[in-house]
């Protein structure tokens, strides 16, 4: 059997460094080794809906937003198949025989899930969907015989909960799902990259992301307005690199040739951190080496979007074509699925 990836995100907003940290970096480097025999990646709109019921039309607007940075990333519609979830029934249907293998308080337990109701405030009006909502993720990864589910580790309890429902399904019903794995990012800042005022998580709502689609003025600003270590107030103090949201970024973006193009003073960014640490180093200098790392690598990512812009119709083109193919194997998964809970009545008229 072969090796297959699915993966996929919300379309609520535009995608973030964040995003790309965590998991979009990641997936194009996996597309590009070769080592995948098929690659799935979802526009997840279905889930959107399941927390923006109210706003159908802002789940619509972001699913170009997220071909877009797709694309510019470097995510290649010839390797890797596109699609966009709502339009797979398939998935839907799945999602309805999952359901009946997951209980109640099951549901409730889901800790990315749990946090999201709070955010939310849905507290006593969860929707059922929402709540639900893991289930149909499980629908999305078996549906394509995932084997790798390359994500940020909040999605950890998901693929637990998808594996749960693989196991359920195959004890009952015999062998036919394929237990997933997840693959997070190596480097830990990259888990979890915080928003630039420090808070645990980029997120829209708080308005505390930098956007891959954002201009390089906009990135400066936002980076020269970063929290760092509150208590290193004078350069000459020492200051802390652990927590201090401007290291933790460095530590998910800087290679050893940044310094030797943007601070040649220091070798890699354990002299950096030795130098702030023992005092003497102060934050306006680590901000503007920030600055240039980020905006070199994000300037590749945003002209390659520029000129996806420009080809909106070639890029729903290019979904169009992904989702009939991603239609076909979930399709063939469905078939497997009704097969084994004995619902397939009338293939015997074949
Ligand atoms: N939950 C993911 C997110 O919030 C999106 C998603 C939906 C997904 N289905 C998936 C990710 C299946 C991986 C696999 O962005």
């Amino acid at each position: 059997m072969g090796k297959i990836i699915l993966t996929g995100d919300r379309p609520t907003g535009k995608l973030h460094v964040g995003h790309y940290v965590g998991s979009l970096r990641e997936r194009v480097r996996l597309q590009n080794t070769g080592d995948f025999d098929k690659i799935f990646i979802m526009i997840a709109d279905a889930q959107a809906l399941t927390d923006n019921a109210e706003h159908p039309e802002k789940v619509r607007e972001n699913i170009i937003e997220v071909a877009l940075d797709y694309l510019a990333c470097g995510l290649d519609p010839e390797k890797s198949t596109i699609f966009i979830q709502s339009m797979i029934s398939e998935l839907t249907e799945l999602t309805f025989y999952y359901m009946n293998l997951v209980t109640v308080s099951r549901a409730q337990r889901n800790p990315t899930v749990k946090t999201e109701i709070k955010m939310r405030n849905f507290e006593a009006n969860i929707p059922v969907g929402f709540l639900t909502y893991p289930i149909s993720q499980a629908a999305d990864i078996t549906a394509f015989k995932a084997t790798t589910v390359p994500v940020g580790e909040d999605q950890k309890p998901m693929l637990e909960q998808c594996r749960e429902i693989v196991h359920k399904f195959n004890s009952l019903y015999g062998e036919t799902l394929v237990e997933p794995e997840i693959l997070l990012p190596k480097n830990s800042a990259c888990l979890r990259l915080p928003g630039i005022d420090g808070k645990a998580k980029m997120s829209k709502s708080l308005g505390n992301c930098i956007y891959l689609s954002d201009e390089p003025d906009v990135v400066k600003k936002k980076i020269m307005s970063m929290f760092t270590d509150p208590n290193h107030l004078r350069v000459e103090d020492p200051g802390e690199t652990d927590n201090n949201p401007v290291f933790i970024y460095l530590d998910a973006f800087c290679r050893d040739e940044h310094f030797e193009e943007f601070l040649p003073e220091y070798k890699n960014l354990d002299e950096l951190k030795a130098h702030y640490q023992r005092g003497g180093l102060g934050d306006v200098k680590v901000k503007k080496f920030l600055n240039n790392v980020l905006q070199s690598e994000l300037e590749p990512i945003r002209n390659r979007r520029k000129d996806w812009e420009k080809r909106t119709s070639d890029v729903y083109e290019f979904l169009k074509q992904g989702t009939s193919v991603a239609k076909e194997v979930a399709a063939q998964t469905l078939y497997e699925v009704r097969d084994a809970l004995k619902i397939n009545y009338f293939d015997y008229l074949k």
